[in-house]
């Protein structure tokens, strides 16, 4: 019969594939080969020609997830997951931003079960009930697109389910309060409240960023009620993700030494979901659709 309830997590780390090559042609992002990203100079507030290209760039993204979600079954592999991501990525003249990124090897981050982000792909096997975050960032015309979605591997608990699908409605509760003239701490405020109706865990080590000509600008966009900080002004023609972190027990992460995997202290499980938005006069526009 189904489980109900979530199991406690009991991931390890498996084998890093050798690095996938990019070909010449296309363009890398000024970190790769450096051991971090420049200081930003671009300004938050977008231009229409770079509005432009953030959508290309998010749109890529959004078709690369659709792409690599539908391949994810019982018995495969996370570093399959990566290679799916990294030959549509280049098909569509595409960097995978991801990719030595402050020294991140692989293409795409996979987060499995109690992974809250960053798991790096590899040989890990998905089994039946696990979930799965994937979160795939395009760099083409100079600029980036971010977004992740969960995905659900065969049979999963209803209590699994629940928050991934209830982390996903906080996402669009926090798109949808990102408007210009507000602080950006309304985004978290939206999501925390509702993310407390269950007495889910709201992380907030990790938050969302402005994009663009920079992955990741210098505008923080916490998930949970920041106020009175972060209190920056949304302004129209900005770019930012929301991409909250909600858990089913404490929200409180551990690293592994791997460097980038970070999963909950009490090994509970956590779902992450992530778009690229564009300020308009008319409210917040999703740019990562496919
Ligand atoms: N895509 C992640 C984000 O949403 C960042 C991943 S950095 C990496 O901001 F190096 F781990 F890929
Ligand atoms: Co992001
Ligand atoms: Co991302």
């Amino acid at each position: 019969m189904l489980a109900d309830r979530a199991p406690r997590g009991t991931l390890t780390k498996g084998t890093v594939s050798p690095v996938r090559e990019v070909p010449s042609s296309i363009e890398r992002p000024e970190y790769v080969g450096r051991t971090g990203p420049e200081r930003v100079t671009a300004g938050e507030v977008k231009s229409p020609a770079t509005i432009e290209r953030i959508r290309t760039a998010s749109r890529i993204a959004a078709q690369a997830l659709e792409l690599t979600a539908e391949a994810v079954r019982p018995g495969i592999t996370t570093d399959e997951i990566d290679r799916i991501g990294h030959e549509f990525l280049l098909a569509q003249g595409a960097y995978p931003s991801s990719l030595h990124y402050q020294g991140f090897p692989k293409s795409l981050c996979t987060s499995i079960n109690e992974t809250i982000c960053h798991g790096i792909p590899d040989s890990t096997v998905l089994e039946d009930g696990d979930i799965v975050n994937i979160d795939i960032t395009a760099f083409v015309g100079g600029v980036h697109g971010d977004a992740s979605v969960m995905a659900l591997v065969g049979d999963v608990d209803e209590e699994s389910r629940l928050l991934v699908e209830r982390t996903k409605e906080a996402m669009h509760r926090g798109i949808r309060a990102a408007r210009a003239g507000r602080e950006v701490n309304v985004i978290g405020r939206v999501i925390e409240s509702y993310a407390r109706r269950f007495d889910y865990g709201v992380v907030r080590d990790f938050t969302g960023h402005g994009v663009g000509e920079a992955f990741h600008s210098g505008l923080i966009i916490p998930h949970y009620d920041s106020a009175p900080q972060f209190d920056d002004v949304i302004v129209e023609g900005m770019v930012f993700t929301v991409e909250p972190m909600l858990t089913l027990g404490e929200p409180d992460g551990e690293q592994w030494d791997d460097g980038w995997t970070v999963v909950t202290k009490d090994r509970s499980r956590s779902a992450q979901w992530e778009h690229t938005i564009l300020i308009t006069g008319d409210g917040p526009e999703i740019l990562t659709l496919a």
